[in-house]
């Protein structure tokens, strides 16, 4: 057997003995004397009685070895024309510093703190600042619109919100300090207090006494220390789209997630102290939170944060600039990044500009990776690309070729086999485990590993509902797919209405609830079709009220504006068609797996259940263009 198989099976079979060994790796305050705690299941919770802090040990924990002056983050930004390296010691100083600050505005223990920034590295310093006092950040993607960003904080109820004036879009800038003032008026929740980073681009109006300049602020404070917390105590929530308008939020705790992001970088993705390690992704999606901040921090790794894109910033040599400029290990990005880099430079003719022989391993993840991008990139760089597969709900990899533990040969289309404590089953719809080669809904069997989701923000019963309620005993993922004979595991994609749009998880229910609140439009179906850049991108189909009399083009333009003033630009909502009806069946549901599949020109059994299919064939001309 080799080291995967062992380890795998020893994680499943001895998860107890398996996760208290990864454990070892983290600095604790108090050191776990229990693994799992099952008492209460469905709801698992990891090293119940450890205390531990995150910061400390993403930071303090490495100065204190005398690696003070290795470089901790590496901020690289094309959009400004600014470079800043930190080393471990000053990233410390600044985040003891605005932790000093928060906590001067009454920011303690159990506090949430919504953080609503570019790609800056005041972006980090905040998140860690929040680890450090034993406060639960929530950050919001920028490409997020104010009510978006207002559910955001009615749920969460933040003592803060920290902004920035603007982030920049390649050359458009985007003012963000509008977007929170409006968001604020419509939540019910207030913060006591608006933290603004003003930056050049774009100078923020400020309401005193509740709006802060940042550098005010901060150069009042005191250095803040860490706190201690439980390691079942919330680091972050990070609020997800599901099947309805209503973002999920995902619970992260401290001590699960430590252990686990810790075992990832050595075990997965093969890198450790003092590597370079560029994830070019936004802190506002879970690929950030865990791979530009804390996993590289935690291990004392050197972190890229890129602000900036694959094209455009200002070609599609950006991303070979960048490795060889800070001499890149392992990098890791969505395959639209590389989609979108070999639309502009088919050929990688600026590769040749750029020495890149640094690089040792690209990982790709956040959608499906076709096969076709898998192999333009791996002729292209010659190096092993790397697919893997996870979702916000883990917060780290579910399947994976694991580069540290056991590199396996690479089957185009699969993200590898399952990662140690991810007992994955595929299932069909009675819960009967299917036979290798046949699709079903892919589960993991519980309890999930350390550093996935205890619960959801405030919603226990909406955490067993979405994930627990199918499957007795499983995690359902909301990916179907297959394991092939060898054990790879192939996902295919969602099974629900969640779509993914430039490796973005965006929910098509939250569309249709925009849509539909048009006072022309009787009901509406939005449906994620498939986009040679995007991967996908939504396309919506809308009904009129008997007796409305529209411009169909002004309509058109109308909603579209709709769902980018209400869920944001990154919706990237641009097609929508006018129709005389959408199928159903004869219950009434609208079928939309059926417009898709006719949409992607896939050939899909009509349900038997439709209740009229004339109605579908009338929409096949409309959606075959
Ligand atoms: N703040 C404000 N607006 C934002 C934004 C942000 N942080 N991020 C995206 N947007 C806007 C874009 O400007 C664009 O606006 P437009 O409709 O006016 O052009 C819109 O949202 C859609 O953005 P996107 O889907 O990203 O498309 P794009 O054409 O700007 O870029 C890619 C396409 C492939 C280059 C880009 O998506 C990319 O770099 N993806 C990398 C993958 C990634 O980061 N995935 C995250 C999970 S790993
Ligand atoms: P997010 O929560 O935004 O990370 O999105 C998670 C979803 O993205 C998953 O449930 C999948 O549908 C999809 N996804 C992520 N990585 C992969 C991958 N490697 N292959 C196929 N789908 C993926």
């Amino acid at each position: 057997m080799g080291d995967y198989q062992a380890t795998y099976t020893r994680s499943i079979e001895d998860p107890e003995a398996f996760w208290a060994d990864a454990a070892t790796a983290v600095l604790w305050r108090r050191t776990p004397t229990r693994v799992l705690d099952d008492s209460r299941a469905p709801f698992y919770r990891w090293f119940p009685d450890g205390e531990l802090n995150t910061c400390e040990n993403a930071l303090d924990r490495h100065v204190a070895a005398g690696h003070g002056d290795r470089n901790a983050l590496v901020y690289d930004s094309p959009v400004t024309g600014s470079k800043r390296t930190y080393t471990y010691a000053e990233l410390l100083a600044e985040v003891a510093t605005f932790a000093g600050a928060l906590s001067s505005l009454g920011v303690g223990k159990g506090d949430r703190v919504v953080i609503y920034l570019p790609m800056v590295p005041e972006a980090v310093v905040a998140m860690l600042a929040c680890a450090r006092l034993g406060a639960v950040h929530s950050v919001v993607f920028g490409g997020f619109a104010a009510s978006e960003l207002a559910a955001r904080v009615e749920d969460a109820r933040p003592r803060v919100l920290v902004t920035a004036s603007c982030g920049i879009e390649v050359a458009r800038v985007v003012e963000y300090k509008p977007l929170v003032d409006r968001a604020l008026s419509l939540s019910s929740h207030q913060p006591d207090h608006v933290v603004v980073l003003q930056r050049p681009q774009a100078v923020a109006a400020m309401t005193a006494p509740r709006d802060l300049d940042w550098h005010d602020l901060t150069a009042a404070a005191e250095p803040a220390e860490c706190v201690t917390v439980s390691a079942t105590d919330p680091l972050y929530i990070l609020y997800t789209s599901g099947t309805t308008a209503k973002p999920k939020g995902v619970v992260r705790d401290n001590g699960g997630h430590a252990v686990a992001l810790t075992w990832s970088m050595a075990n997965i993705y093969d890198v450790g102290p003092g590597d370079v390690w560029w994830t070019a992704s936004d802190v506002g999606w879970v690929v950030g939170h865990s791979y530009i901040v804390y996993a590289p921090l935690l291990v004392g790794a050197t972190t890229v944060l890129y602000e900036g894109k694959p094209v455009g910033t200002p070609d599609a040599g950006a991303f070979w600039r960048v490795i060889s400029e800070y001499a890149v290990q392992a990098m890791f990005t969505a395959p639209t990044a590389f989609r979108a880099v070999k639309k502009e430079d088919p050929t990688g003719r600026l590769l040749s500009a750029y020495d890149v022989s640094s690089l040792r391993t690209l990982f790709l993840a956040g959608e499906r990776l076709d096969p076709d991008t898998w192999e333009w990139a791996t002729e292209r760089l010659g190096v092993p690309v790397i697919d893997h597969w996870w979702q916000t709900e883990t917060g780290w990899p579910i399947a994976a070729n694991l580069r540290g533990l056991e590199p396996m040969a690479i089957k185009p289309g699969s993200p590898t086999v399952p990662v140690p404590g991810y007992d994955v089953r595929v299932l069909d719809p009675s819960g009967a485990e299917v036979p290798r080669g046949t699709e079903g809904a892919i589960c993991i069997k519980l309890p999930l590993p350390p550093g996935t989701l205890p619960t959801l923000w405030g919603d226990d019963e909406r955490f067993v509902a979405s994930y627990l309620a199918a499957f007795d005993g499983y995690y359902l993922t909301g990916d179907g797919g297959y394991v092939d004979e060898d054990g790879y595991l192939f996902v295919m994609g969602r099974t629900d209405d969640v779509i993914n749009v430039a490796g973005h998880r965006l929910s098509t229910g939250s569309m249709e609830a925009v849509i539909a609140g048009h006072p022309a439009v009787a009901e509406c179906a939005v449906i994620g079709v498939h986009d040679e850049l995007k991967g996908q991108v939504p396309r919506g189909l809308v009904v009129l009220k008997a007796g409305v009399d529209v411009d169909p083009d002004s309509l058109r333009a109308e909603l579209v504006q709709r769902v980018r003033d209400e869920i944001g630009a990154v919706a990237s909502f641009r097609q929508v068609d006018v129709v005389a009806g959408l199928p159903k069946t004869r219950s009434g549901k609208i079928l939309r797996r059926s417009l898709r599949a006719i949409a992607d020109g896939v050939d899909e059994p009509v349900p038997s259940t439709i209740e009229d299919p004339a109605v579908l064939d009338a929409l096949r001309p409309v959606l075959q263009t």
